[in-house]
Protein backbone atom coordinates (compact mmCIF):
# COMPACT_ATOMS: atom_id res chain seq x y z
CA UNK A 1 0.00 0.00 0.00
CA UNK A 2 1.33 3.23 -0.96
CA UNK A 3 -0.05 7.00 1.06
CA UNK A 4 -0.10 10.45 0.69
CA UNK A 5 -1.73 13.18 2.05
CA UNK A 6 -2.49 16.70 1.82
CA UNK A 7 -3.89 19.40 4.50
CA UNK A 8 -6.34 21.70 3.87
CA UNK A 9 -5.71 25.60 4.41
CA UNK A 10 -7.35 28.92 5.25
CA UNK A 11 -6.89 32.13 3.36
CA UNK A 12 -5.64 34.48 5.87
CA UNK A 13 -5.83 37.50 3.86
CA UNK A 14 -4.84 38.39 0.04
CA UNK A 15 -7.59 36.24 -1.59
CA UNK A 16 -8.43 37.40 -4.99
CA UNK A 17 -5.70 39.81 -4.70
CA UNK A 18 -3.25 36.92 -5.19
CA UNK A 19 -4.23 36.15 -8.31
CA UNK A 20 -2.98 39.76 -9.93
CA UNK A 21 0.09 39.00 -8.49
CA UNK A 22 -0.46 40.93 -4.87
CA UNK A 23 0.55 38.91 -2.07
CA UNK A 24 -1.31 36.82 0.33
CA UNK A 25 -0.98 34.41 3.56
CA UNK A 26 -2.65 31.00 4.42
CA UNK A 27 -2.21 28.65 6.83
CA UNK A 28 -2.21 24.78 7.02
CA UNK A 29 -5.45 23.12 9.26
CA UNK A 30 -6.00 20.03 11.39
CA UNK A 31 -8.00 18.81 8.26
CA UNK A 32 -6.62 16.11 5.83
CA UNK A 33 -7.28 14.25 2.94
CA UNK A 34 -5.10 11.21 2.60
CA UNK A 35 -4.68 8.79 -0.89
CA UNK A 36 -3.83 5.29 -0.37
CA UNK A 37 -3.05 2.98 -3.08
CA UNK A 38 -3.15 -0.17 -3.32
CA UNK A 39 -1.94 -2.21 -6.64
CA UNK A 40 -4.95 -4.41 -8.32
CA UNK A 41 -5.68 -6.31 -11.57
CA UNK A 42 -7.26 -4.60 -14.62
CA UNK A 43 -8.56 -0.94 -14.15
CA UNK A 44 -7.85 1.74 -11.58
CA UNK A 45 -11.07 1.98 -9.32
CA UNK A 46 -12.07 5.34 -7.08
CA UNK A 47 -13.74 5.03 -4.02
CA UNK A 48 -14.43 7.43 -1.23
CA UNK A 49 -16.80 7.65 1.61
CA UNK A 50 -17.51 11.55 0.30
CA UNK A 51 -18.90 9.50 -3.12
CA UNK A 52 -16.80 9.91 -6.30
CA UNK A 53 -18.25 12.29 -9.27
CA UNK A 54 -16.79 12.72 -12.47
CA UNK A 55 -14.20 15.84 -11.45
CA UNK A 56 -12.68 13.55 -8.97
CA UNK A 57 -12.41 10.48 -11.69
CA UNK A 58 -10.86 13.08 -13.94
CA UNK A 59 -8.41 14.22 -11.17
CA UNK A 60 -7.56 10.59 -10.02
CA UNK A 61 -6.34 9.90 -13.87
CA UNK A 62 -5.15 13.15 -13.90
CA UNK A 63 -2.11 11.91 -11.83
CA UNK A 64 -2.72 8.37 -11.52
CA UNK A 65 -2.41 5.58 -14.40
CA UNK A 66 -5.67 4.23 -15.43
CA UNK A 67 -4.93 0.54 -15.00
CA UNK A 68 -3.43 -1.38 -11.72
CA UNK A 69 -4.69 0.53 -8.93
CA UNK A 70 -7.32 1.02 -6.01
CA UNK A 71 -7.73 4.47 -5.40
CA UNK A 72 -9.21 5.37 -1.52
CA UNK A 73 -9.76 8.74 -0.61
CA UNK A 74 -10.29 9.55 3.10
CA UNK A 75 -11.15 13.50 3.78
CA UNK A 76 -12.10 15.55 6.71
CA UNK A 77 -12.36 18.55 4.37
CA UNK A 78 -15.17 20.34 3.99
CA UNK A 79 -15.82 20.09 0.39
CA UNK A 80 -16.53 23.66 -2.08
CA UNK A 81 -15.93 25.64 1.40
CA UNK A 82 -12.63 27.35 0.80
CA UNK A 83 -10.86 25.25 2.94
CA UNK A 84 -8.67 23.79 0.18
CA UNK A 85 -10.30 20.53 -0.59
CA UNK A 86 -9.67 19.79 -3.79
CA UNK A 87 -5.65 21.11 -3.19
CA UNK A 88 -5.50 18.71 -0.73
CA UNK A 89 -6.42 16.23 -2.63
CA UNK A 90 -4.56 16.77 -5.76
CA UNK A 91 -1.22 16.63 -3.32
CA UNK A 92 -2.20 13.68 -1.99
CA UNK A 93 -3.07 11.95 -5.13
CA UNK A 94 0.62 13.25 -6.60
CA UNK A 95 2.08 11.63 -2.87
CA UNK A 96 0.58 9.01 -2.92
CA UNK A 97 1.60 7.99 -6.72
CA UNK A 98 5.05 9.28 -6.47
CA UNK A 99 5.36 6.82 -3.48
CA UNK A 100 3.21 4.15 -5.35
CA UNK A 101 6.10 4.68 -7.92
CA UNK A 102 8.80 5.00 -5.88
CA UNK A 103 9.80 8.29 -7.24
CA UNK A 104 11.16 11.41 -5.22
CA UNK A 105 9.66 14.69 -5.42
CA UNK A 106 11.00 18.01 -4.04
CA UNK A 107 8.31 20.40 -2.68
CA UNK A 108 8.25 22.52 -6.03
CA UNK A 109 7.67 19.30 -8.00
CA UNK A 110 4.62 18.16 -6.05
CA UNK A 111 3.21 21.66 -6.16
CA UNK A 112 3.66 22.03 -10.01
CA UNK A 113 1.91 18.54 -10.88
CA UNK A 114 -1.01 19.05 -8.03
CA UNK A 115 -1.16 22.79 -9.58
CA UNK A 116 -1.80 20.82 -13.09
CA UNK A 117 -4.82 18.63 -11.52
CA UNK A 118 -5.82 21.71 -9.30
CA UNK A 119 -6.29 23.43 -13.11
CA UNK A 120 -8.86 21.03 -13.87
CA UNK A 121 -11.12 21.88 -10.37
CA UNK A 122 -10.33 25.74 -10.52
CA UNK A 123 -9.67 26.92 -14.14
CA UNK A 124 -6.65 29.63 -13.54
CA UNK A 125 -5.76 28.87 -10.00
CA UNK A 126 -3.06 31.05 -9.03
CA UNK A 127 -1.51 27.89 -6.92
CA UNK A 128 -1.77 29.02 -3.66
CA UNK A 129 -4.11 26.22 -2.28
CA UNK A 130 -1.52 23.97 -3.64
CA UNK A 131 1.50 25.85 -1.62
CA UNK A 132 -0.21 25.35 1.39
CA UNK A 133 -1.28 21.56 1.42
CA UNK A 134 2.04 20.58 0.04
CA UNK A 135 3.97 22.45 2.69
CA UNK A 136 1.17 23.30 5.92
CA UNK A 137 2.35 26.46 8.35
CA UNK A 138 2.35 29.89 7.43
CA UNK A 139 2.64 30.52 4.09
CA UNK A 140 3.15 33.54 2.33
CA UNK A 141 2.50 33.73 -1.29
CA UNK A 142 2.88 35.38 -4.50
CA UNK A 143 2.55 34.87 -8.36
CA UNK A 144 5.26 36.89 -10.64
CA UNK A 145 5.74 36.56 -13.82
CA UNK A 146 8.56 33.90 -13.71
CA UNK A 147 6.19 32.04 -11.56
CA UNK A 148 4.73 31.62 -8.15
CA UNK A 149 6.94 32.58 -5.13
CA UNK A 150 6.10 30.99 -1.82
CA UNK A 151 7.78 30.87 1.78
CA UNK A 152 7.15 29.06 5.05
CA UNK A 153 7.49 31.50 7.41
CA UNK A 154 7.45 31.27 11.39
CA UNK A 155 4.39 29.85 12.97
CA UNK A 156 3.35 32.43 15.87
CA UNK A 157 0.93 30.65 18.13
CA UNK A 158 -2.49 31.22 16.39
CA UNK A 159 -5.50 30.22 17.14
CA UNK A 160 -8.36 30.42 14.54
CA UNK A 161 -12.15 29.80 14.29
CA UNK A 162 -13.89 28.28 11.16
CA UNK A 163 -17.49 29.14 10.89
CA UNK A 164 -19.46 27.16 7.93
CA UNK A 165 -22.16 29.13 6.27
CA UNK A 166 -23.10 25.70 5.35
CA UNK A 167 -23.11 26.37 1.36
CA UNK A 168 -20.23 26.13 -1.53
CA UNK A 169 -19.20 28.98 -3.72
CA UNK A 170 -17.93 28.39 -7.09
CA UNK A 171 -14.08 29.51 -7.17
CA UNK A 172 -13.90 29.09 -10.86
CA UNK A 173 -17.11 31.59 -11.17
CA UNK A 174 -16.14 33.68 -8.31
CA UNK A 175 -12.49 34.34 -9.88
CA UNK A 176 -14.31 34.87 -13.48
CA UNK A 177 -16.69 37.44 -12.05
CA UNK A 178 -14.20 39.27 -9.82
CA UNK A 179 -11.79 39.36 -13.36
CA UNK A 180 -15.46 40.68 -15.55
CA UNK A 181 -16.25 43.39 -12.96
CA UNK A 182 -12.69 44.54 -11.66
CA UNK A 183 -9.90 44.78 -14.58
CA UNK A 184 -6.01 44.30 -12.84
CA UNK A 185 -5.37 47.14 -10.45
CA UNK A 186 -8.42 48.39 -9.24
CA UNK A 187 -7.98 50.27 -5.96
CA UNK A 188 -9.77 47.54 -4.30
CA UNK A 189 -7.01 44.86 -5.11
CA UNK A 190 -4.78 47.26 -4.61
CA UNK A 191 -5.99 47.71 -0.69
CA UNK A 192 -6.46 44.20 -0.46
CA UNK A 193 -2.39 43.29 -1.08
CA UNK A 194 -1.63 46.31 0.68
CA UNK A 195 -3.00 44.58 4.02
CA UNK A 196 -1.18 41.41 3.91
CA UNK A 197 1.89 43.33 5.04
CA UNK A 198 0.41 44.83 7.66
CA UNK A 199 -1.90 41.56 8.68
CA UNK A 200 1.79 39.71 8.74
CA UNK A 201 3.22 42.25 11.31
CA UNK A 202 -0.01 41.75 13.57
CA UNK A 203 -0.42 38.24 13.59
CA UNK A 204 0.62 37.62 17.32
CA UNK A 205 -1.20 41.07 18.57
CA UNK A 206 -5.11 39.88 18.41
CA UNK A 207 -6.57 43.48 19.04
CA UNK A 208 -4.75 44.77 15.90
CA UNK A 209 -4.93 41.60 13.70
CA UNK A 210 -8.57 41.18 13.76
CA UNK A 211 -9.45 44.91 12.68
CA UNK A 212 -7.02 44.19 9.61
CA UNK A 213 -8.96 41.19 9.08
CA UNK A 214 -12.34 42.77 9.15
CA UNK A 215 -11.11 45.24 6.97
CA UNK A 216 -10.05 42.70 4.55
CA UNK A 217 -13.47 41.49 4.51
CA UNK A 218 -15.04 44.73 3.96
CA UNK A 219 -12.78 44.97 0.65
CA UNK A 220 -13.65 41.27 -0.61
CA UNK A 221 -17.68 42.09 0.42
CA UNK A 222 -16.52 45.45 -1.97
CA UNK A 223 -15.25 43.14 -4.71
CA UNK A 224 -18.61 41.45 -4.75
CA UNK A 225 -17.97 38.05 -3.32
CA UNK A 226 -19.18 37.74 0.01
CA UNK A 227 -22.70 37.03 1.02
CA UNK A 228 -25.42 38.22 3.24
CA UNK A 229 -24.84 34.93 5.27
CA UNK A 230 -21.26 35.55 5.07
CA UNK A 231 -21.25 38.89 6.72
CA UNK A 232 -23.91 37.93 9.46
CA UNK A 233 -21.64 35.19 10.61
CA UNK A 234 -18.52 37.72 10.52
CA UNK A 235 -20.60 40.07 12.90
CA UNK A 236 -22.11 36.82 14.39
CA UNK A 237 -18.05 36.39 15.56
CA UNK A 238 -17.57 40.07 16.38
CA UNK A 239 -20.92 40.81 18.44
CA UNK A 240 -19.35 36.98 20.46
CA UNK A 241 -15.95 38.42 21.18
CA UNK A 242 -14.00 37.83 18.04
CA UNK A 243 -11.28 41.22 17.43
CA UNK A 244 -12.35 40.25 13.72
CA UNK A 245 -13.27 38.34 11.33
CA UNK A 246 -13.40 37.52 7.64
CA UNK A 247 -14.62 35.02 4.67
CA UNK A 248 -12.00 32.77 3.94
CA UNK A 249 -11.54 31.62 0.06
CA UNK A 250 -12.94 32.41 -3.05
CA UNK A 251 -16.21 33.73 -0.92
CA UNK A 252 -19.92 33.13 -2.38
CA UNK A 253 -20.52 30.60 0.28
CA UNK A 254 -17.89 28.49 2.07
CA UNK A 255 -16.22 29.55 5.28
CA UNK A 256 -15.59 32.80 7.88
CA UNK A 257 -12.17 32.66 9.81
CA UNK A 258 -12.64 34.53 13.25
CA UNK A 259 -9.82 35.51 16.08
CA UNK A 260 -10.45 35.94 19.01
CA UNK A 261 -8.80 36.12 22.92
CA UNK A 262 -11.34 33.26 23.79
CA UNK A 263 -11.79 30.68 20.76
CA UNK A 264 -13.17 27.79 22.76
CA UNK A 265 -16.00 30.33 24.01
CA UNK A 266 -16.65 31.56 20.37
CA UNK A 267 -17.14 28.09 19.24
CA UNK A 268 -19.54 26.80 21.86
CA UNK A 269 -21.52 30.17 21.06
CA UNK A 270 -21.78 29.69 17.58
CA UNK A 271 -22.70 25.90 17.92
CA UNK A 272 -25.39 26.81 20.00
CA UNK A 273 -27.01 28.94 17.81
CA UNK A 274 -26.68 26.38 15.56
CA UNK A 275 -23.87 26.85 13.71
CA UNK A 276 -21.10 24.42 12.45
CA UNK A 277 -18.11 25.61 13.87
CA UNK A 278 -14.83 24.56 15.08
CA UNK A 279 -11.20 25.78 15.78
CA UNK A 280 -7.79 24.88 14.57
CA UNK A 281 -4.24 25.73 15.04
CA UNK A 282 -1.65 26.49 12.12
CA UNK A 283 -1.16 22.86 11.59
CA UNK A 284 2.25 21.61 9.61
CA UNK A 285 1.32 20.07 6.88
CA UNK A 286 0.72 16.44 6.15
CA UNK A 287 3.30 14.43 4.30
O1 LIG B 1 -10.38 27.74 -3.47
P1 LIG B 1 -10.59 28.89 -2.57
O2 LIG B 1 -11.98 29.15 -2.20
O3 LIG B 1 -9.69 28.82 -1.38
O4 LIG B 1 -10.10 30.22 -3.35
C1 LIG B 1 -8.79 30.33 -3.76
C2 LIG B 1 -8.32 31.72 -3.61
C3 LIG B 1 -8.57 32.64 -4.79
O5 LIG B 1 -7.67 33.73 -4.62
C4 LIG B 1 -9.99 33.18 -4.78
C5 LIG B 1 -8.31 31.97 -6.13
C6 LIG B 1 -6.86 31.59 -6.35
O6 LIG B 1 -6.62 30.75 -7.22
O7 LIG B 1 -5.97 32.15 -5.69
Amino acid sequence: MASGSGCGKLILCGEHAVVYGHPALAIGVQRTTTVDLQPVEGPTSVHSAQGVDEQLIRAVHGVISPTGWRVQLTSDIPMGRGMGSSAALSVALVRAYACATHTMLTTEQTHEQALAVETLFHGTPSGIDNAVAALGGLVHFRRTDTGPVWTSLPCPALTVVVLDSGTAGNTRELVGGVRERHPENTPILNAIGALTPQIQAALTDLDRLGPLLYNNHQLLGELGVSTPALDSLVHFAMDAGATGAKLAGAGGGGVVLAVTHSPDQLVARAVHAGIDAFCTPIATGAA
